[in-house]
């Protein structure tokens, strides 16, 4: 069994996609061919938002927008603890100091509560400028838009949206990428919009933002080539993996319906054995993960091994605790939702070409390893 299943997406989209990359191999544009613009084209449509720029990997989109912004030594930008080490990685990388915030008990996600107290805490230190808020859409479901809208816009703040795991899913009835001043996502291959190889896109609706960004992601460009008028980055996406998005795009709303009915069965089998995940009233999820929470995850998770069940732990240990990061701030209301998560949450076989008969796999081994271990 499979954790995340790719050989049958591309059984199913096998000529599809020859056929697009044999279009590349002919025509050898490789850097910046005619089908990144495409690719750009359908991404802004899916999403409804001005403009979508592709680039090489979810990090660059994160560093080369908070670069575009202008994000810089003496800023305070604000990540949640529980996370992929990139949101907070890409935060050093431009010089700023991530601010570590607690995560809510139920989505998940950065508590508006912990961000709120974060914030207030470097207003009063006053030595870091509060610049940027960089919410995570953790396991594919958005955070709280609404209230982290609130307030970044209340203290100046730009909004990054890191969509690394989101990309497809929707906060009031609009798709991620909107959300946001910008919005970063990844197309690494196991994400539910993936290439084959390292990929990612940034979305804004800011036309001004938009134009350095372009620039910062082809080393500063100016006129042209030779004209460098700020410092950037290689941050482009190759032509091949586009085309190969291109036809993974199509196919990936009715991906989304099946990685739905999987998680609803996974939720109706799991509700009274394990804390089974729970999807916020406005938000829908694309579940880049289904995560459930139980005691004694170590020895259910061992057991699970043992008979075959492949699962992953997302996230064993929050940034707070790990050494390269361990010195910078935190929110004064402390970590005890990363902390508590971070020793009990594991993640299940979840893609869209799970069958029947292999849900009920799963779901027989996990429910008779969750009571062999209590
Ligand atoms: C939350 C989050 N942010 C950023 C990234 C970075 O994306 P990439 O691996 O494409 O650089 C990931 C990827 O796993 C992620 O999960």
């Amino acid at each position: 069994m499979e954790f995340i299943d790719l050989k049958s997406q591309y059984a199913l989209l096998r000529d599809a996609i020859n056929s697009r990359m044999q279009a590349v191999l002919d025509h050898g544009m490789y850097i910046m061919g005619p089908e990144i613009a495409e690719f750009e084209r359908h991404l802004a449509d899916f999403s409804g938002v001005r403009h979508a720029l592709t680039c090489a990997n979810g990090t660059d989109a994160l560093v080369l927008t908070l670069m575009a912004k202008g994000i810089k030594p003496g800023d305070a930008v604000f990540v949640p603890a529980f996370t992929f080490v990139a949101t907070a990685e890409a935060v050093v990388l431009v010089g700023a100091t991530p601010v570590f915030v607690d995560v809510s008990a139920d989505t998940y996600n950065i508590s508006p509560d912990s961000l709120q107290a974060a914030i207030e805490a470097v207003i009063k230190e006053g030595c870091l400028k509060p610049a940027c808020v960089m919410p995570v859409d953790l396991f594919g479901q958005p955070a709280d838009y609404d209230r982290i809208g609130e307030i970044a816009r209340q203290h100046g703040m730009f909004l990054l949206a890191d969509a690394a795991q989101s990309f497809g899913a929707t906060w009031h009835g609009s798709r991620v990428g909107g959300f946001g001043d910008a919005t970063a996502t990844s197309f690494f291959p196991a994400k539910p919009l993936g290439c084959y190889g390292d990929g990612g896109a940034i979305f804004t609706n800011d036309d001004a933002l938009a134009e350095i960004m372009k620039s910062v992601r082809v080393h500063g460009q100016g006129v042209d080539r030779y004209d460098n008028v700020r410092i950037g980055i290689n941050g482009r996406l190759d032509t091949l993996q586009a085309a190969v998005l291109i036809e993974k795009l199509r196919v990936f709303p009715e991906e989304i319906g099946a990685r739905q009915a999987v998680a609803e069965r996974y939720n109706e089998a799991f509700g009274d054995v394990a804390v089974t995940p729970l999807v916020d009233g406005r938000a829908t999820s694309v579940w880049a993960q289904y995560t459930l929470q139980v005691d004694h995850r170590d020895a259910v998770v061992a057991e699970l091994k043992a008979v075959g069940i492949p699962t992953a732990i997302y996230y064993p240990r929050p940034l707070h605790t790990q050494a390269p990061y361990a010195s910078f701030p935190q929110s004064p209301t402390g970590m005890s939702q990363c902390e508590w998560l971070a020793g009990r949450v594991f993640s299940l076989p979840m893609h869209p070409y799970l069958d029947e008969g292999t849900q009920q796999q799963v779901i027989d081994k996990v429910c008779k390893a969750i009571k062999d271990c209590q």
